[in-house]
């Protein structure tokens, strides 16, 4: 089984990556495979809303100027998925948004191959704000149908310059705490899948309040 961890932070070798390692490490100890992907300080484009996704439904979305296709696609091909950004003005960078909302709609718009992968958020931060951020994040997971990975405390590392995240010892506690369960929860599912096959969802209802006549996507 494999994971692929996102890394929104445009610093490549900040507390981001530290936490992100961190949980890697405990997934690698107990047979699941793991990349990182850096999506963070490199041009990306916001969803244009354009329902390209929904007309081809190609697994793609039609931006491919940007990193962001490549890393849809790296996700759909993963049993796990952890989506690591640092805390900005107490949500998740202009990076992480990009991707969650371009996978989310490129993921509903194919029968959602996202659902019933794991999911797991993680965040650095220097002080506060940390808690909007990770709920961004899981905004994704539960709107997917794909059960979400805690740990013994909310899923944030505290740190302001590269690095200090390592000192924050009940931090990387919960990253060790959050690699254990990501990993127990995979091979729980991977074991019992075959006798409880995954409900796929039916999504066959879709309201619009101003235009009953016009279901909308999300
Ligand atoms: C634009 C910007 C906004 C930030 N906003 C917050 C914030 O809302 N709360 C906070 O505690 N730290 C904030 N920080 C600090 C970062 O969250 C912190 O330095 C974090 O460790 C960075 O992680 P990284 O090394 O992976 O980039 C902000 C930093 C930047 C550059």
């Amino acid at each position: 089984m494999q994971v692929v961890a996102v890394n929104a932070s445009p610093r490549e070798g900040g507390n981001t990556h530290l936490l992100l390692n961190r949980v890697c490490e405990r997934l690698q100890a107990r047979d699941i495979q793991t990349e990182i992907i850096h999506i963070g300080g490199k041009p990306v484009h916001g969803c244009r809303g354009c329902r390209h996704c929904f007309e081809k439904r190609d697994r793609n979305c039609i931006i491919r100027s940007d990193v962001i296709n490549k890393c849809i696609g790296k996700l759909l091909e993963a049993d796990g998925v952890i989506l690591g950004s640092p805390t900005y003005f107490s949500d998740v960078t202009t990076e992480m948004k990009a991707l969650i909302d371009r996978a989310g709609y490129v993921s509903l718009a194919n029968d959602n191959p996202l659902a019933g992968k794991v999911g797991a958020a993680v965040t650095a931060v220097r002080r506060a704000g940390a808690q909007h951020a990770l709920h961004s994040m899981h905004h994704l997971f539960s709107i997917l149908q794909m059960p979400v990975a805690t740990s013994t405390y909310w899923n944030i590392g505290y740190g302001a310059t590269p690095g200090e995240a390592g000192l924050d010892s009940e931090g990387l506690q919960s990253m060790d705490n959050l690699g254990d369960t990501m990993a127990w929860l995979m091979h729980c599912i991977e074991s019992g899948s075959r006798q409880y096959p995954f409900p796929k969802g039916d999504r066959s209802r879709r309201m619009n309040f101003i235009r009953p006549d016009r279901p909308s996507a999300t």
